[in-house]
């Protein structure tokens, strides 16, 4: 029977081939009903809050774009598969057959593939990227990376630019199926905080957010921030996780990710204020966390997303009987990908809802 972890792996597969098959215009109201059902993290919070610096060092690479002002531009799908035999590289979707085993190239290709899009100009655009991450060092995991919620546009962006990224940002984290990650700094007050904010304008109930508070090292000598982790500033139903990223200066001086890691831990060990929560502090812990809980929730969404599936493959068998024989190839050949995957899935699912019995009778 497969393993939990090799049905997150399905998720991925199953999402990038949906909007494989949308690049090639048969985004078909089927597969965007699928895809809104495959939960998945997005992370959200102000500019400069640390989003990125998260992400990286869940990944343990340094591998995303930055700079001032809004770097991110279009939303980062970013599928994270362990390897077991220590093999490291990416994969874009835009780019199948190309292996990128040198993260500088990787932070390159998002640049430019950005601007392929969104022109050399400041703008933002919602058509995704995809980048899959193969590495020993992560968690099997998607977390989708947003442009930086902000209040001000700067020269050379239009005036919208704050209330379109606003508008993007609320359309992943609008969905039910989505998983908010929202990002907040120790160094500003909480009730000030763009991530929590929105988080709790979508989900006031707190199921599907998970609070993160970074940049713990910078808070005023003599404050902390007990109250926010401890869940008593404000409230959610998973507990706040702490982080400490690499600081500007850390990064300027190249300090790599998994020394990073060891910082942080140190951090948290030897720190009087947090030396209880320890174990439940920093950024492996935080992908570890998420990981079991977007586990947990495809476990429980198997039964919708099953019949969305049996919807799915009737839709694609009625459409390749009607193209025949494939008219554009590539859409063709999408279409056949994604209905293989399709019954991969739910014969996967099924064995799941039958709890693993081999060949069980339907
Ligand atoms: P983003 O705009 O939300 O993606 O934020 P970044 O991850 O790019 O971080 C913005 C700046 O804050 C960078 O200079 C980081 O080095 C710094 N930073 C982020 N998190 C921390 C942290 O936990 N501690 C310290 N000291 N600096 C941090
Ligand atoms: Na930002
Ligand atoms: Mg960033």
């Amino acid at each position: 029977m497969a393993t939990m972890e090799s049905l997150i792996g399905l998720v991925n597969r199953i999402q990038r081939a949906c909007t494989a098959l949308g690049d090639y215009g048969g985004g078909d109201q089927a597969f965007s009903s699928l895809w809104d059902a495959l939960p998945s993290v997005a992370v959200v919070g102000g500019q400069s809050s640390g989003k990125s610096s998260v992400l990286e060092s869940i990944v343990g690479r340094d591998f995303l774009p930055r700079g001032s002002g809004i770097v991110t531009r279009r939303p980062l799908v970013l599928q994270l598969q362990k390897t077991e035999d220590g093999r490291e590289y990416a994969e874009f979707g835009h780019l199948p057959r190309r292996r990128f085993s040198d993260f500088a190239s990787v932070r390159k290709e998002i640049e430019d593939e950005t601007d392929r899009i969104t022109g050399k100009t400041k703008q933002i655009s919602p058509v995704p990227i995809h980048l899959s991450i193969y590495s020993p060092n992560v968690v099997n995991l998607t977390l989708i990376d947003l442009p930086g919620l902000t209040k001000v546009a700067v020269e050379g962006q239009a005036q919208t630019i704050v209330e379109d990224i606003e508008n993007m940002v609320r359309s992943y984290v609008e969905k039910p199926n989505c998983i908010i990650l929202a990002i907040s700094p120790a160094n500003q007050d909480i009730a000030t905080s763009d991530a929590i904010k929105i988080a709790r304008e979508v989900d006031p109930s707190g199921d599907r957010t998970f609070g993160v508070l970074t940049k713990l090292d910078l808070m005023d000598k003599g404050t902390n921030a007990i109250d926010v982790l401890e869940g008593r500033s404000y409230r959610l139903q998973h507990p706040w996780v702490g982080i400490v990223n690499r600081s500007q200066a850390d990064i300027n001086k190249n300090v790599d990710m998994m020394a990073a890691r060891r910082k942080e831990r140190e951090y948290f060990a030897t720190s009087p204020d947090y030396g209880h929560l320890a174990s439940k502090m920093g950024s492996e812990y935080l992908a570890k966390l998420l990981s079991r809980h977007l586990e947990s929730v495809i476990r429980a969404r198997i039964p919708s997303i099953t019949s969305l599936i049996n919807k799915s493959i009737d839709e694609l068998e009625a459409e390749m009987d009607h193209l025949g024989r494939p008219i554009a190839l590539d859409a063709g050949a999408q279409l056949y990908t994604i209905l293989e995957l399709c019954r991969a899935f739910d014969k996967i699912f099924k064995e799941h809802l039958d709890g693993g019995r081999p060949g069980g009778d339907r």
